[in-house]
């Protein structure tokens, strides 16, 4: 079985203080978006994605994306949700009962991490997200910085991407959510909102979401570790 993968390329990276939204950044010589597209589809499980894209895009079109069979594109929305959505409505959920999100900035994400991930759905026949456990102790606030109580830390995951669910359970899911104004941050939180079980899959913390400006040397320097890695 193959999967598609939605991918959401529409946020212009504030928090990054770049011009160019960031993943159009490039390390060694390919754009953010490049690397993360180039590590999905050369995953075997993977058949194809659609890439989420602001309707003010300028830069796609000179990717090497822009001419790749496996890659579709439309246009995305004010927030991550609704740029998630509108990949979502895109697809055919008859033809692809399950579909997977992963963000744009998250290059590094690993292939074994993908295949258990998928591995995991469809034994358990549930959704699921790659995830890893917090180090640091958590604390919750009230009132800006004072604190109101510590967290169960072994109770506390950090929630990456990919993420995968059935298609249309996300798409009920994430409608209902928006319809109702509850905030949604990740796929799984409008899964949890309409009492759809989904599963953590511990992944490896190198799949970092390239956010601030010192994360771009960080995903260079794991890349290529990561290359290292393969060729020995
Ligand atoms: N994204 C999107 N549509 C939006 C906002 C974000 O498709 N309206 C995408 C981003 O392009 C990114 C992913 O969702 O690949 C994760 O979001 P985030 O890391 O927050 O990216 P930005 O929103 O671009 O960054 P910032 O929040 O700093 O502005
Ligand atoms: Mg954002």
């Amino acid at each position: 079985e193959k999967f598609c993968v939605v991918v959401p390329a529409a946020g212009v990276g504030k928090r990054m203080l770049t011009s160019c939204p960031k993943q159009y950044l490039t390390i060694a010589n390919h754009t953010i978006l490049e690397h993360t597209v180039q590590r999905l589809l050369s995953h075997e499980a993977i058949a194809n994605v659609v890439i989420v894209l602001s309707a003010q895009d300028e830069y796609f079109a000179t990717t090497s994306l822009a001419n790749n069979q496996a890659v579709r594109t439309v246009i995305g929305g004010k927030e991550r949700v609704d740029s998630v959505l509108a990949g979502l409505k895109s697809l055919d959920a008859a033809q692809q009962p399950w579909v997977l999100v992963h963000d744009a900035a998250r290059p590094c994400v690993r292939h074994q991490d993908i295949s258990r991930l998928i591995q995991y759905c469809l034994a358990n026949d549930h959704g699921g997200i790659l995830a890893m456990p917090v180090r640091d102790t958590m604390k919750q606030s009230q009132c800006g910085q004072k604190i109101a109580k510590t967290l169960v830390r072994s109770q506390m995951w950090h929630a990456l991407t990919p993420q995968m669910f059935k298609t249309t359970e996300l798409i009920q899911a994430i409608s209902a959510a928006l319809a109702n104004n509850i905030t949604i941050t990740d796929e799984s939180s409008a899964m949890e909102a309409f009492g759809y079980s989904s599963g953590l899959v511990n992944a490896s913390g190198d799949n970092i979401k390239i956010t601030q400006p010192e994360d771009l040397q960080l995903a260079e320097f794991i890349l290529n570790q990561q290359k290292i890695n393969l060729s020995s």
